[in-house]
């Protein structure tokens, strides 16, 4: 069984283009035979940058409402909050003193906020070392990675390999980067790509009112509703193509090219394929967020099995390095 391993970043409610682009792919990937799965919400990562206790927590159990509403299985794939197991930040210590200090500054996760160092925390700074320990603390072979994660997997390759020439080839699995097949674009409603810092989201577990808000205000051209339209030009007919049944994408292309069809229309269409479309995924992940408990119930299950494996790694790891009676 190939042990695969990704952290999921909690910066706030997930968006259509997380659900589609991220969420989706990873539990296909996660139900796979063969495939021994390892997801876990990164909130000791975000400490670098949230400084609000009722943020950091919501924005944790809004991660997990989302990918358990959209069909993970807490039975097949370990699902768990990085925090609940503390291990992590002990490993941290160790490889942060196997790590040169100039990989770290030539991290470009780093490197880009050159300009603003003052701003900058520590812990952005060993972000790739805390990453490197989420990944060899549970001996995993493969780690999906997107262009912005590549060149952390090569730190953390770095680092458990200088780990393993030291106190045993055995030490850690040094991971492999598993290049994602290229992700699904998800245009957001300005047309660049869908992302919360550009503002342009949909946010599919909004309340109905808020999800037609975002709807309605995908920009479009000024084209007249009598005169006939290029579907591929326009935001809310390439967000269609993505969520609705192909009959109905081919309808709406032919409507475009017609003419005497608006976007309104085009609008009104889509926001109802979202609301059928993810009927389920919304009521359940209303229906968590209602019972936090049962949040926590489904995390604790998979910090329970993750937490056996960081002991024993964790053990191994210190008699080597010199903590505990030789082993
Ligand atoms: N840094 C990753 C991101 O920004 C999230 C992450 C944290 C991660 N730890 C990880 C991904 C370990 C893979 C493996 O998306």
């Amino acid at each position: 069984m190939a042990r695969i391993l990704t952290g999921i970043q909690s910066t706030g409610i997930p968006h259509l283009g997380n659900v589609l682009g991220a969420i989706r792919p990873a539990i296909r990937m996660s139900a796979a035979p063969g495939n021994d799965s390892f997801l876990f919400i990164a909130d000791l990562h975000s400490f670098t940058a949230i400084r609000d206790p009722r943020e950091l927590r919501e924005n944790t159990h809004a991660v997990a409402a989302a990918w358990l509403a959209c069909g993970l299985d807490v039975a097949k794939t370990t699902f768990y909050r990085q925090s609940d197991v503390p291990e992590v930040t002990e490993l941290t210590w160790y490889l942060g003193c196997m790590t040169p200090y100039p990989m770290l500054a030539n991290a470009h996760s780093f490197k880009d906020k050159l300009d603003r160092l003052s701003e900058v925390n520590a812990g952005v700074f060993f972000y790739p070392v805390l990453m490197t320990a989420d990944i060899v603390l549970y001996d995993a072979h493969f780690v999906p990675v997107g262009k912005d994660q590549k060149q952390h997997l090569e730190i953390a390759r770095d680092i458990a390999g200088a780990f393993n020439r030291l106190y045993g080839e055995d030490t850690f699995v040094v991971p492999e980067p598993r290049m994602e097949e290229q992700a699904m674009i998800v245009p957001g409603t300005d047309g660049q790509k869908m992302s919360k810092s550009y503002g342009n989201t949909i946010n599919v577990f909004a309340e109905e009112k808020d999800l037609k808000k975002q709807v309605m205000g995908i920009v479009s051209d000024s084209t007249p509703l009598e005169a006939p339209k290029d579907p591929d030009a326009d935001n809310t007919f390439k967000l269609f193509a993505l969520v609705a049944p192909p009959d109905a994408v081919e309808a709406m292309r032919t409507n475009y090219r017609q003419g005497g069809y608006g976007y309104g229309h085009a609008k009104k269409e889509l926001l109802s394929v979202l609301l059928d479309g993810f009927a389920k995924e919304r009521s359940e992940y209303a229906r968590l967020m209602n019972d936090r408990a049962e949040l926590d119930r489904q995390l604790r299950i998979g910090a329970e099995k993750a937490r056996k494996i960081a002991a024993h790694t964790m053990n191994r790891v210190r008699a080597r390095a010199g903590y505990l009676p030789k082993a």
